[in-house]
């Protein structure tokens, strides 16, 4: 590690004079702040300097390792707030059903969607699973994301549900990736409960959690609230037992229909609510109380063909929002950030400067990491984009499927993306 500076960069993107302690909310979100013709000092992990060229002082170059940067741009990595990356397989052959017309809720009530991908992850070995899930990993890396937040929800069973977050840890330990685990138990109600659904939730919180929690595998607890999989009434007994061991809440909220999911969300102060296709004033003023950040996921949207999230509205109501892949085997098996910033553009109106600001600092405050992640401020992680030579910042959402990245710097390290897995 030791010094390292960027220089003549081309433009310097997301700048903080100091860290922020809160997410960016409303119209704070349409402006960016950016540095033309700039440097960034890199000391071990973290940023210690940035500024103009013009005021680089040339004592502090002696003994840095420099790299040029001229037409190149710098940002910080994006951070995924929102994944089910660990997964066995894949389910291509729902996707012929999907493109038949059959809808998300009927595959799944053919034991199709999330009980198919349990079944085959119950015959997955861990490290195999974890060698699929590295391979995700990997391909996230290569995008340029530097955070990701991972779910357990294809395990059910106790057994299972560890065997994903431990899977989930050993990603966070063996790359350079900053993982943060959320467990989501209630993501399907398992076959062996049919007909049973609150004795599915009483497994959750009387044998699930309290094992989760000893082996302390997970940041966050999620419950998908929604018709057909799990209630208000089972996501607050969820949630109250969560918090009981530290599980701060996070929630799949009104994907499908407005179920109410919203309220409980608030009410347990949940640190984001995610999907929130089917909202409204009445949602955004709960969100607004609890501080909650609105992750929109419009990824799923696009692949499921369904309504977009109300994204503008949120906006002009002043809330905080982000951007997340959601990437999982059903319903967006895609991890690439830029692609989920194009469609959030395109399809729900959001500005460049918008979807930069919600898939990085944004991202950063819905996985608890906002201090330290999402923006380049002195005292942050080094965890940086070296763009490839680009004309302008809003050529990233623009661009749908060129690549950006041309070197990645995570915890101070340079890694050559053509090198990685
Ligand atoms: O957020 N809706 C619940 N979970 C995922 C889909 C998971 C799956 O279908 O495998 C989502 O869209």
């Amino acid at each position: 590690m030791g010094k390292i500076i960027i220089q003549n960069i081309k433009k310097i993107i997301s700048t903080e004079r100091v860290a922020s302690q809160t997410p960016l909310c409303g119209e704070q979100m349409a402006s960016l702040e950016c540095i033309e013709g700039g440097y960034i000092i890199l000391n071990d992990d973290i940023i210690t300097e940035f500024g103009e060229m013009n005021s680089l002082n040339s004592c502090k170059v002696e003994g840095a390792r420099v790299i040029e940067a001229s037409g190149k741009m710098v940002m910080p990595t994006f951070c995924d707030s929102h994944t089910h990356l660990v997964y066995a397989g894949s389910r291509e052959m729902e996707y012929r059903d999907k493109i038949k017309g059959l809808t998300y809720q009927e595959i799944a009530a053919r034991g199709g969607g999330i009980l198919n991908s349990a079944k085959l992850l119950h015959t997955t070995s861990e490290d195999e699973l974890y060698r699929q899930s590295l391979d995700r990993a990997y391909e996230i890396l290569r995008f340029g994301t530097g955070a990701v937040e991972i779910k357990s929800g294809y395990g059910l069973t106790a057994q299972d549900e560890i065997k994903m977050l431990r899977v989930a840890k050993r990603i966070g330990d063996s790359t350079p990736l900053t993982v943060r685990t959320t467990f989501l138990g209630a993501h399907a109600v398992p076959e062996r409960f049919s007909g049973r659904r609150e004795e599915y939730v009483d497994e959750i919180i009387h044998t699930m959690i309290p094992m989760i929690a000893a082996e302390d595998l997970a940041d966050y607890i999620d419950v998908f609230t929604e018709r057909g999989f799990f209630t208000v009434e089972d996501t607050d007994r969820i949630f109250n037992a969560g918090m009981k061991y530290g599980m701060r809440a996070k929630i799949h909220a009104n994907q499908m229909s407005n179920s109410g999911a919203v309220r409980v969300a608030s009410k347990y102060n949940a640190i984001s609510a995610d999907h929130l296709e089917f909202t409204g004033p009445e949602e955004f003023r709960s969100l607004k109380e609890s501080g909650t950040i609105a992750t929109l996921l419009p990824g799923s949207t696009f692949f499921l063909e369904m309504e977009y999230a109300p994204a503008r509205a949120m906006l002009s109501y002043g809330l905080p929002v982000a951007l997340a892949t959601n990437y999982n085997p059903g319903s967006s098996p895609a991890g690439d950030m830029k692609f989920i910033m194009a469609i959030a553009a395109l399809k729900m109106k959001m500005t460049p400067e918008e979807v930069i600001n919600a898939s990085t600092i944004n991202g950063a405050f819905a996985m608890g990491i906002g201090e330290s992640h999402g923006s380049i401020a002195v005292g942050k992680k080094a965890n940086l984009i070296i763009t490839r030579a680009i004309p302008s910042y809003e050529y990233i959402p623009y661009a749908l499927t060129a690549p950006i990245v041309d070197t990645l710097i995570l915890d101070g390290r340079e890694l050559d993306i053509n090198a990685i897995r």
